[in-house]
């Protein structure tokens, strides 16, 4: 019989989640609080970018493998399986996550479920959420229905979120007392037959492996721009520094990217919330390294600021300043935490004139910040300019030639955020030209320290 599967929560990981496991061959069925979301997913449209996800949505919706409601008894009574894909946003109030949309779907599952069941949370949890939710499921269980609970965190990338699901580095189930490994064998046997590697572990080692995995990455990323900070000082090539130290395979080459820092949905929130859980749990010296990678991340867009302002003069009011890249990195519309966002707002309240041109991000950044100038083409968000910043590396920007802008810009003044661009060349055609981990004299700074932001 084919396997019936939900999807509690169709954003980013649930969309991506649900029409993967429709393309696997199960029927799915996606629930969402949200009537548009629903309404445009039923249409097969995706109200976000991800490279591959719409045509498997529309693909889906039209085999019929794929639907979606908002109702908790059509999904409790269509599927035997229950993926909860929901968010854990940072709570406005403080660095921890919040836990009300994951609490929420179980109370609302356990309502619903009349007999057996497993549920399997994918969401990014603080450690000991999934053993407080089994026990909230073994007492709300309702009589004569047997529900297990198993944690498989996900590790999809914006951009390769399709791609990262199909075809994942690893799959991690966390089990309580082994309960549900068998079906999640079923669900996943196509990804399992591409030999990919399988942890089968307990609810908390699952629940760490993802944050572990996100502060690793977030950490590797802020070691590299430290030493950005040392080299802007002192002289020296990061890229060359990053190159070198990357041949070492246990050190490895990926990640080691200078530029304006890490953003995003995940990685800065989740670096937030697991000092905010090991804090509660009275570690609170363990994870203090994490408050630093959150500090040099955060410095990456003061120093920005601070050479935008250096180039202009030192003063940025009334310069044109044009801002190429919006999101918080290539290949998605996402621009929550993005440096580059925050970097061009900065601007602005600076009291810079700012164009902002993204391929795809526009709309959402000009739903947060309508304030700035948004263009249609990278030519014309240049028009006039007295600086350009690039701040995300679409392959658009990364293809710039001096003589594109050349023409358009009123002065050759360019910030190169992603260290993308070949600055000699550009330097060659007449333009000032820097970015991060280039020495720049910049006189007096003072050293910014950034207050840790709640997010909105
Ligand atoms: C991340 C994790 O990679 C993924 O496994 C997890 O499931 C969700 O969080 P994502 O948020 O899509 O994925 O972005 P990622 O590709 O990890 O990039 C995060 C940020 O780091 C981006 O802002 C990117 O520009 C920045 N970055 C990345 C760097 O600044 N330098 C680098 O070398 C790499």
């Amino acid at each position: 019989m084919t396997l019936r599967i939900s999807v509690i929560g169709t954003g980013y990981l649930g969309a991506t989640h649900a029409a993967c496991m429709a393309e696997m061959g199960y029927e799915v069925i996606g629930l969402d609080i949200d009537k548009t979301k629903l309404d445009a997913l039923a249409a097969g449209i995706l109200p976000f970018h991800e490279p591959g996800l719409p045509e498997l949505l529309r693909k889906h919706v039209a085999s019929g493998r794929l639907r979606f409601t908002d109702s908790y008894a059509e999904v409790a009574a269509g599927a035997d399986i229950h993926f909860i894909t929901v968010g854990t946003p940072q709570r406005a109030d403080s660095q921890s996550a919040d836990m009300s949309y994951v609490d929420g779907a179980v109370d609302s599952l356990l309502e619903h479920i009349n007999g057996d069941a497993l549920i399997v949370g994918k969401s990014t949890v603080p450690v000991g959420t999934a053993r407080r939710l089994s026990e909230k499921i073994a007492q709300g269980a309702k009589a004569g229905s047997s529900i297990a609970l198993a944690w498989n965190p996900e590790f999809l990338r914006e951009g390769f979120a399709v791609q990262d699901t199909l075809r994942p580095d690893r799959l991690v189930y966390g089990l309580d007392n082994g309960r549900g490994l068998e079906l999640l064998r079923e669900v996943y046997a196509p990804v399992l037959a591409l030999d990919t590697p399988e942890v089968v572990t307990d609810l908390e080692t699952s629940e760490l492996v993802k944050v572990a995995a996100n502060a690793f990455l977030a950490t590797k990323i802020s070691f590299i721009n430290a030493f950005a900070e040392v080299t802007e000082t002192v002289g020296g090539d990061i890229k060359v520094l990053a190159d070198a130290i990357g041949y070492d395979k246990r050190i490895g080459r990926r990640f080691l990217n200078a530029g304006v820092g890490f953003g995003g949905g995940c990685l800065p929130k989740d670096i937030r919330a697991l000092q905010a859980r090991v804090s509660e749990l009275g570690l609170s010296q363990t994870m203090g390294f994490l408050a630093e990678v959150d500090q040099i991340n955060l410095r990456r867009r003061d120093r920005v600021v601070s050479l935008a302002s250096h180039m202009l003069g030192n003063e940025l009011a009334d310069k044109q300043v044009s801002v190429l890249g919006v999101t918080f990195k290539p290949n998605s519309d996402d621009v929550r935490d993005s440096p580059a966002l925050d970097i061009a707002v900065r601007l602005y309240n600076e009291g810079a004139e700012v164009s902002v041109y993204d391929p795809e991000g526009n709309a959402n950044a000009a739903g947060r910040f309508p304030r700035l100038n948004y263009v249609d083409s990278y030519t014309e968000a240049a028009k006039n300019a007295d600086l350009v910043l690039v701040l995300t590396e679409w392959d658009e920007f990364r293809e710039l030639q001096p003589a594109d802008l050349a023409s358009v810009v009123s002065q050759r003044k360019l910030i190169d955020g992603r260290n993308v661009l070949d600055r000699p060349e550009w330097r060659e055609q007449g333009w000032s030209i820097t970015g991060p981990g280039e020495y720049f004299e910049l006189g007096n700074m003072a050293p910014a320290t950034t207050a840790i932001p709640v997010q909105s």
